[in-house]
């Protein structure tokens, strides 16, 4: 019986994502790509999942990047996800609704480190380092990489990293803001867990119009950003969810 590459599980309404290929430290075979995706498609309708964390197995690596061993066959590594126009499989995380969570617990190199990226939160075990090395291989990121690390670092601490290749370590990461928190590597998943339950008690109508309100801005100008988060404010304003809430915030404050 062929192993998964990518394990799904719900626990205590979190789906986890695990790249299960420790022995290749998560190497992003052609097979786990498909299957990251779509293990995302999964979380956007599992009524048990309000938040989702995606992670590597085993305790060295998140993901290499793509699996080097497939670079000579007929195909480029990412470009066969974009034949006829389909979904590549790094934007399927913002395509998810729900809010998704990188949980770095080791090498985040090369396409690990763009799956980071296209996630919406990041935080790393004090282990973690990171690293763009495609140059080193004379290829370029080719799964978001030059076009997310600016966004979320800025073009100076990006273009350093794209150019030199050279990796970073998980303080350095949070000091230019590639991840939100670093944890002690043992509380990992427990932080995470933690984090992702936290989220998932807010609205979930919110939730998803909040995303999608900074995703379909990012590359408009303000004034059309300003619609777009008007018109699914609107959407959020009077749903059952929020006036459930507003009523419990009222009797919170009568009950003070
Ligand atoms: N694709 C496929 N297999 C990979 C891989 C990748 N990107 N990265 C590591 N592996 C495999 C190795 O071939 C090795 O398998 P083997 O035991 O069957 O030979 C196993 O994972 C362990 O890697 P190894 O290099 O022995 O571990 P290390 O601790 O000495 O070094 C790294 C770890 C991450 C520094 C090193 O593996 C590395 O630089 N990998 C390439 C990362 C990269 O360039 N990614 C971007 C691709 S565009």
């Amino acid at each position: 019986m062929t192993q998964e590459p990518v394990h799904y599980e719900t626990r205590d309404s979190i789906a986890w994502i695990t790249i299960d290929r420790p022995d290749v430290l998560n190497a992003l075979s052609r097979a786990v790509r498909r299957e990251l995706a779509v293990a995302l498609d999964r979380a956007t309708t599992d009524r048990d999942a309000a938040a989702v964390v995606i992670t590597g197995a085993g305790e060295r690596s998140f993901s290499v990047g793509a699996d080097i061993s497939e670079f000579n066959g007929p195909l480029a590594p990412s470009a066969d996800e974009t034949i006829g126009g389909a979904p590549r499989w790094h934007e399927a995380p913002a395509r998810c609704p729900k809010p998704v969570i990188a949980a770095i617990n080791g090498f985040c190199l090369g396409g690990g480190l763009e799956l980071a990226l296209a996630c919406d939160l990041r935080i790393c075990a004090s282990r973690a380092t990171f690293a763009l090395p495609e140059v080193s291989l004379g290829v370029v990121p080719g799964a978001g990489g030059t076009q997310r690390l600016p966004r979320v670092v800025g073009l100076g601490p990006a273009l350093a990293m794209i150019l030199t290749g050279d990796r970073i370590d998980a303080r350095e990461a949070n000091r230019i803001g590639l991840v939100t928190r670093v944890v002690p590597d043992a509380d990992l998943r427990t932080e995470a867990q933690a984090l992702a339950t936290r989220i998932a008690g807010h609205g979930r109508l919110a939730l998803e119009c909040a995303k999608a309100a900074v995703y379909r801005g990012l590359d408009i100008p303000l004034d059309s950003g300003l619609a777009v988060e008007a018109e699914l404010n609107a959407r959020v304003m009077g749903s059952q969810e929020q006036v459930d809430r507003a009523a419990a915030f009222a009797d919170r404050s009568k009950n003070a």
